[in-house]
């Protein structure tokens, strides 16, 4: 049986379709402070707890023979982030501690969890391998780094083997048009993008577009999350395999500019999306993009859905079908 911390959320409901789908037992936990109940698949058990309520945890872990742990529970934003640091440490790393400790009182040996590119900061070199330098500009990334850092510590002392999958841009939906990207503040160019043709919002602001690149403006590797769970999947069996922890970035290698970003949305959606060029955003690095040949070597990963096109496609047609998420779905 798999546990999904974060279950409820963009990323976490795509992966309890996806275990579903694998024939594989799934219970899901989550606070519902930015997932939503509806994306929950139904007849799924759901507990409603937060991951730093240790008696709450603990009753889960009593209640189901957990065999591995996914974790998805976590704030990811990076400007509120910075706002806000005690918060990012308080959910990011004490949860994570939290659910160390009872993963060890229960002898539950395996977890795969979502770390970030922004624990890299400002590459020093691209495309990004898992050797390059940790240097995270924000919180967000530095409470990544810092639970990294903390189950390779437990792993030592406790024999808890963990599988770190550090994310690029996470984009895209599930085929189905049911699940999908649908947060209280939206961040994310894509959905950003996108609320342009859904006359949610007059034009998209570029941030910037005087950045050392090929049109000015800043260069994402964009995932398909149905790719970036994909990983996950593979990273269970590598971890039931019985091999040791390990990390790997989870991108494409192939970058795409903001401009490029918005032109593809154009012809996808047949909206003329216009652009407005605002100032940089504080903390945005001109370009990641990731090396996944580790991924690819040792997990035997092969992203089939990253092209931006497919991403777009996708996720345009979660988005008309819940122009306002899963309120009134
Ligand atoms: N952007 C705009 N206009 C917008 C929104 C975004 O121009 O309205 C630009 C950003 O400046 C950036 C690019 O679009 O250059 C992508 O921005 P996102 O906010 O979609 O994604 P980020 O690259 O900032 O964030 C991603 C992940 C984070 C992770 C971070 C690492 O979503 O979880 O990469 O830097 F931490």
């Amino acid at each position: 049986m798999v546990l999904v911390l974060g279950g409820a959320g963009y990323i976490g409901s795509h992966a309890v379709k996806m275990l579903l789908d694998r024939g594989e037992e799934v219970i899901v936990v989550d606070n519902l402070e930015t997932g939503h109940i509806e994306a929950v698949g139904a007849g799924v058990k759901f507990y409603n707890v937060d991951i730093r309520n240790y008696e709450a945890l603990k009753a889960v872990f009593e209640a189901h023979a957990i065999d591995a742990v996914m974790h998805f529970s976590a704030n990811s934003l990076v400007g509120e982030s910075v706002k806000l640091p005690i918060k990012y440490f308080d959910n990011n790393v004490t949860g994570a501690n939290v659910l160390l400790r009872v993963m060890s009182e229960f002898g539950v040996k395996k977890i795969i969890f979502s770390s970030t590119a922004a624990v890299y900061g400002e590459p020093n070199e691209v495309p990004i391998t898992e050797n390059c330098e940790t240097k995270p500009e924000s919180p967000y990334g530095e409470s990544k780094l810092m639970m990294e850092k903390m189950f390779k510590w437990v792993d030592l002392a406790h024999g808890i083997k963990y599988v770190s999958l550090r994310y690029f841009n996470v984009a895209g939906a599930d085929s189905s048009g049911t699940i999908g990207e649908a947060h209280v503040v939206e961040t994310h160019l894509i959905p950003l993008v996108l609320e342009v043709p859904l006359g949610k919002r007059k034009a998209i602001s570029v941030f910037g577009e005087d950045y050392p690149t090929k049109d000015g403006t800043c260069i994402r590797d964009y995932i398909h999350v149905v790719d970036l769970i994909d990983a996950h999947l593979l990273a269970l069996e590598y971890l039931r395999a019985g091999n040791e922890s390990d990390i790997f970035n989870l991108g494409t290698g192939e970058g795409f500019s903001v401009k490029e970003i918005i032109d593809i949305s154009r012809k996808i959606t047949g909206h003329p999306i216009p652009v407005e060029i605002g100032p940089r955003r504080a903390g945005d690095p001109s370009v990641l993009v990731a090396s996944a040949e580790k991924a690819k070597r040792i997990l035997g990963w092969e992203p089939h859905l990253s092209n931006v096109e497919r991403v777009i496609t996708d996720a345009w047609r979660w988005h008309k079908g819940h122009p306002e998420g899963y309120v009134n779905s």
